[in-house]
């Protein structure tokens, strides 16, 4: 009986050693800044607005801010820019003080028409107009274009989950894909020229949709692309065509897909009090945290940036929030770098 209790005890101090990262810590160390081609500074972690409404998304920039986040990551399509705005005014920050990414919807998918270049390049020069007004900014220090031009649709599809264009397996299929691409990239460097944006990329580009640009006058200086443990360090050789290109690879939904978080990486069971029911999912980011003190989450994020891969994160949590900052005061192993590289997952879309 004590044998069972105290093995019960050990294996309730194990899950709550795996879940620690709700205990309040101190202000983490500032967020290293990845340099652009251009020279512009680009801090390495962005918190994320995706999926809030006006009002979530003000509180959420006010929030990150609160943390230690310098950087935002919203886009057009999220319809939540007028309360990214708000938050950003609202949290009194200078506004060079901060870096404040955006996208523009891709032809064929966000209610973008694809009919034909022309339009697709009349209404990205619309909905960049429409995205400084919302955001209430003079410029945006970064802007990309959310995705690659989708085949078949008529420009009333909001989300192009159903396409093959959504990440992870970006696409680069609609026939006129090049003569779409280019269009919409001449908006933004136009852009760009007139100082409306200090840096332009893209989003779940794949190389064949990059290779569209070569020779522009400005190439893209940012593909944001899903990437997360379980996907293998180089899917679709994203980063091997970045830093070959001078591209740099940033990481969205780092905790799995779908904007949730996946239970391989975040655990299962996370708060229950039962140990007969804990789901060993997530055990190799847990394990591989305990090692350092880290949560499964942190270790996520360290990961990603460990192979110099900057990440858009998001949390409505503040502790979560101040956790994910805290990830600059330890370095993973090369055994243990290797095992997340090694590990795969099913994507859950
Ligand atoms: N370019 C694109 O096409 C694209 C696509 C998807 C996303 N993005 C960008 O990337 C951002 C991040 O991706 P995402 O929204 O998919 O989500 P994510 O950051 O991968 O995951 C968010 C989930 O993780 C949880 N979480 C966050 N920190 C945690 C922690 N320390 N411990 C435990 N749980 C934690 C959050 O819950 P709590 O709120 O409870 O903490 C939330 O449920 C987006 O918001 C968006 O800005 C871009
Ligand atoms: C925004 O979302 C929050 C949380 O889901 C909800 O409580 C609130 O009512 C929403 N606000 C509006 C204006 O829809
Ligand atoms: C935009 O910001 C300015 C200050 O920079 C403020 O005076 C104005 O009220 C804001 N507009 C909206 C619509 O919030
Ligand atoms: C798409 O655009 C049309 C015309 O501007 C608008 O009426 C409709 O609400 C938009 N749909 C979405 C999902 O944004
Ligand atoms: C998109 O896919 C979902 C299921 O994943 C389906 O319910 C929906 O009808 C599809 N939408 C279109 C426009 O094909
Ligand atoms: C970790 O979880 C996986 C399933 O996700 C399982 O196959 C493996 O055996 C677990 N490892 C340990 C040490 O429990
Ligand atoms: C990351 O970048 C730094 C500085 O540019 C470089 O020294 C280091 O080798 C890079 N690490 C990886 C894993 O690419």
């Amino acid at each position: 009986m004590a044998r069972w209790v105290s093995g019960a005890a050990a294996a309730v101090a194990l899950i709550l050693q795996g879940c620690s990262d709700d205990s309040p810590t101190p202000r983490p160390p500032s967020v290293p800044a990845v340099t652009l081609r251009n020279g512009v500074q680009m801090p390495m972690l962005a918190a994320g607005t995706w999926q809030y409404n006006d009002s979530v998304a003000e509180d959420a920039v006010v929030a990150a801010f609160n943390a230690g986040f310098q950087h935002i990551d919203t886009a057009y399509d999220y319809h939540n820019q007028v309360g990214v705005g708000k938050g950003l005014k609202r949290s009194g920050k200078a506004r060079g003080s901060f870096f404040l990414t955006s996208k523009v919807p891709g032809c064929g998918s966000q209610n973008v028409s694809a009919k034909s270049v022309e339009q697709c390049k009349t209404e990205t020069e619309d909905k960049l107009v429409i995205d400084l007004q919302q955001l209430n900014l003079t410029y945006i220090d970064l802007v990309l274009v959310h995705f690659p031009p989708c085949p078949g649709d008529d420009g009333t599809a909001e989300s192009p989950s159903n396409s093959s264009c959504y990440a992870p397996h970006s696409g680069c299929t609609h026939p006129q894909a090049c003569d779409m691409i280019r269009a919409q990239w001449s908006v933004l460097t136009n852009a760009y020229k007139k100082q409306q944006i200090r840096a332009i990329g893209v989003s779940n580009y794949c190389s064949a949709c990059l290779e569209c640009l070569a020779g522009s006058e400005v190439f893209p200086m940012v593909n944001q692309v899903q990437l997360h443990v379980g996907m293998g360090s180089d899917p679709e050789g994203f980063r091997t065509f970045a830093e070959k290109h001078q591209i740099k690879l940033q990481a969205y939904s780092p905790f799995g897909s779908g904007g949730h978080g996946s239970e391989e990486i975040l655990k299962a069971g996370c708060g229950m009090s039962i140990p007969w029911h804990v789901d060993m999912r997530g055990n190799l980011t847990t394990s591989i945290g305990n090692k350092y003190g880290k949560s499964a989450a942190q270790v996520a994020l360290k990961w990603i940036v460990s192979h110099n891969v900057s990440v858009a994160t998001k949390s409505a949590n503040p502790a979560h929030l101040k956790a994910n900052l805290d990830i600059f005061d330890f370095t993973l192993s090369d055994g243990d770098l290797t095992s997340l590289d090694k590990a795969t997952f099913a994507s859950e879309d």
